[in-house]
């Protein structure tokens, strides 16, 4: 099993990911902000299935600090075989009101950071002729998205680009995914201030949602959608839906009390 890159591994979906794939022998390298979760993670991991775990602390919402990252891994010497672009965040409000930096910071690490270092590690992948490309979307990806318009967006176009790039790829060995979840349990609905709503109720855990994300990259999927529930609303219903009606369902979905 060669070595996987995870981007957003300190928390949810990405921590369980980074477990995944240690539990099938592969190596890591381990990136985001907070360097005590990925230290105490690459112990857990090293002590429990004995693989090599290299922890890089960088915040992937500075501009190129995918550079960054990649530079540091041919330093290293590693050969990244699947590269997962998983950190992203976001957040509540109507867009005119929300502060723009934040919106700014969020399109850089949910869409630049992810098409920076595809870019990057891809050159390398397609020389060889293998690789993986797992990149975390959602389902918001196929919505608009009242109350969450720019992440929406982000993820919209995460999904766009991974299919585009997948045809691309289509015949040189490497392979491209869009994992597309639906509400699930992580540090995301604290982060993007949506605490309060009944969204992540009944959400799905980030174990199950990334050994969906990580067995449909495997099988070289275009598309994952994580939840069978809602890939048949996507596939099948979605495109007969009136958008004002949906957007109404997007923004009561969105909506949270009011903090007094
Ligand atoms: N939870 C959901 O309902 C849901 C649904 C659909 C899609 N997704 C997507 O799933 C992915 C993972 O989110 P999650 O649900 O697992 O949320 P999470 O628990 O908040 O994890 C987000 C991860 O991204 C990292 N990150 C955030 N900002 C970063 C930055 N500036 N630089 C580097 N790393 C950064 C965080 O680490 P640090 O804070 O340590 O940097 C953390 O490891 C995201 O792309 C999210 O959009 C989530």
């Amino acid at each position: 099993m060669k070595t996987a890159l995870i981007t957003g591994a300190s928390s949810g979906i990405g921590k369980e990911l980074a477990r995944i794939h240690a539990s099938k022998g592969g190596d890591l390298v381990l990136v985001a902000r907070r360097t005590e979760s990925l230290d105490a993670l690459k112990a857990e991991l090293e002590t429990k299935h004995g693989i090599k775990v290299i922890t890089f602390t960088q915040d992937l919402s500075e501009v190129h600090a995918a550079k960054k990252v990649y530079d540091f891994v041919q330093k290293s010497g590693i050969e990244i075989e699947y590269l997962m672009n998983n950190a992203g965040f976001g957040g509540h409000g109507e867009f005119v009101d929300r502060p723009i930096e934040k919106d700014l910071e969020m399109i850089q690490l949910n869409v630049s950071a992810l098409v920076e270092l595809t870019h990057l590690f891809l050159q390398d992948m397609k020389q060889r002729k293998s690789g993986k490309i797992l990149n975390t979307a959602s389902s918001a990806g196929f919505l608009p998205g009242p109350l969450q318009t720019t992440y929406f967006a982000t993820k919209a176009f995460v999904v766009s680009f991974t299919k585009g790039l997948a045809f691309e790829l289509r015949k040189s060995g490497v392979t491209v995914t869009a994992l597309c979840p639906g509400p699930v349990k992580t540090e995301f609905e604290h982060v993007a201030g949506l605490e309060g709503g009944n969204m992540f109720d009944k959400g799905a855990s980030a174990l199950q949602t990334a050994k969906s994300g990580y067995n449909g990259m495997m099988k070289g999927k275009v598309i994952q959608i994580s939840d069978p529930a809602l890939a048949f609303m996507i596939r099948f219903l979605l495109p007969f839906i009136p958008r004002t009606w949906l957007s109404a369902v997007v923004e009561k979905m969105q909506t949270v009390p009011k903090k007094s």
